[in-house]
């Protein structure tokens, strides 16, 4: 292995999220490990340079004050002690605030006392991932379903590079993808990368169980059984997979609860297959934050349009065309969300907005064509800002720029005769329309 490691063990902090990542900024990987690692456990860890144990406020555990054995200090690997009730003193009473002084406060102790190599880089990365993940697999075979969305795709690319064709991609369309999503997916993996790729169009499958469904929780639980089921369907063709591939990544893990933090968040990547497909998990990304999956993504050669893709729900514009979903409707809604992101990277704000996107609803109002009355549908844009999207407020969209938009959707797209041009932060409203 080629990077050297910090654990950080979580003693009820709050901010193991942040330490990590600053350690990371200065070079070195670091992970996060419960508070009841055992000295086995992180005995096995390989190029295991320092540990830092990280309390906080979160330091009650079923009634009782938690604190790192007395082994973690005796093992022989230096150890820095932050805001920690425990019996040792402490190098540090919390995390300085500023990233600069929290950088300052760190440098010594990982480069001076642990001397560890500032060696954590992208190409390490994948080249220790690449030689653990042919440990783990062997000439074994991997599935993996492959959205296009940025953690699937890096995912994918990495296991080709490790595995090559012993993965097995399977992209379902389920027909409410975004214009040209599906192809760009084929035209990396199928037609790039020579992966194994097995594209299934189920639009006519999924555009039929939604027929008539307007509750958007309904619509969602359609899409999502289905979804299972076509991936199920396919993975039954293929003999002999023993691991299924995930995209999880570490906010999945950290935001789900280490063992001390108070939110518990499940998080939606693993299950919904059938009891009698088991498959082993293969995870490669889950120590990655968001934009080191992204980075990831470059070193793997990745496109950037793949690799910096703004978030798309799973159940796609089908939560966009409000209401009950029809076929002219969501043709007109994929058509003007196309124009509005063109217009956005155009302009330069694709690559600056969080989100931007279009929701069509299901009702329509007057409007005048080549001097004749036209019904059509409005188009709602949406465009936000967000950290974590639990709050997010809109980014302030320049008129001659919604001008444009509104110009080019009500000329090119059948259908819509009005632009609307959402103000809502959230709260009150969501993201999503639906
Ligand atoms: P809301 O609408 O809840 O959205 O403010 C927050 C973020 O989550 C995305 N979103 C979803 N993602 N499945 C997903 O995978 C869903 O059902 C879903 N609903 C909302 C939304 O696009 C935004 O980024």
């Amino acid at each position: 292995m080629k990077q050297d490691l910090i654990a950080i063990l979580d003693l009820g902090s709050e901010d193991n999220s942040r330490l990590a990542r600053t350690v990371r900024a200065l070079g070195v990987y670091s992970e996060i490990y419960n508070f009841d690692i055992t000295a086995e456990e992180l005995g096995a860890l390989e190029n295991l340079k320092g540990i830092i144990v990280n309390g906080g406020k979160n330091n009650v555990v079923d009634g009782e004050v938690i604190y790192a054995g007395d082994w973690v200090y005796d093992c022989g690997i230096p150890v820095m002690v932050i805001d920690h009730a425990g019996k040792k003193a402490q190098d540090i009473d919390k995390l300085p605030e500023s990233d600069e002084e929290l950088q300052a406060a760190l440098k010594p102790f990982l480069f001076d006392v642990c001397k560890a190599e500032a060696n954590w880089n992208m190409k390490n990365f994948v080249a220790d991932q690449v030689e653990l993940l042919r440990r783990q697999i062997g000439d074994k075979k991997v599935l993996l379903a492959l959205s296009g969305g940025v953690d699937s795709s890096v995912v994918a690319a990495l296991l080709i590079k490790a595995i090559g064709n012993n993965l097995y991609c399977v992209h379902v369309n389920h027909g409410l993808m975004r214009k040209g999503e599906s192809e760009m997916v084929i035209e990396v993996f199928n037609n790039q990368l020579k992966a194994n790729l097995t594209y299934v169009d189920a639009t006519d499958r999924f555009l039929g169980k939604l027929e008539g469904v307007a509750d958007p929780e309904q619509k969602r639980k359609i899409i999502g059984a289905e979804f299972i089921r076509v991936f199920e369907e396919e993975a039954r063709k293929l003999e002999g997979i023993d691991f299924l591939g995930q995209g999880t990544i570490y906010p999945d893990i950290v935001e789900s609860g280490t063992k001390t933090a108070k939110v518990v968040k499940s998080h939606h990547n693993v299950g919904g297959l059938p009891e009698d497909m088991q498959f082993e998990l293969v995870e490669p990304l889950k120590y990655l934050f968001k934009d080191e999956v992204r980075a990831c993504g470059v070193e793997l050669g990745l496109p950037a349009e793949m690799v910096y893709r703004q978030p798309f729900p799973g159940p796609g514009l089908g939560v966009r065309c409000l209401g009950a979903i029809t076929r002219d409707r969501l043709h007109a809604l994929r058509e003007a969300d196309a124009i509005l992101r063109e217009e956005f990277d155009n302009s330069g704000l694709g690559a600056k907005v969080w989100q931007y996107f279009i929701s069509v609803p299901d009702f329509t109002s007057v409007g005048v064509k080549d001097g004749a009355r036209y019904m059509g549908w409005p188009a709602i844009i949406r465009a936000v800002n967000t950290i974590d999207a639990m709050t997010a407020a809109i980014e302030e969209v320049p008129y001659e720029l919604l001008h444009k938009i509104t110009y080019r959707i009500t000329h090119e797209v059948e259908g819509i005769n009005r632009v609307l041009y959402d103000l809502t932060p959230k709260p009150i409203g969501t993201i999503e329309w639906e």
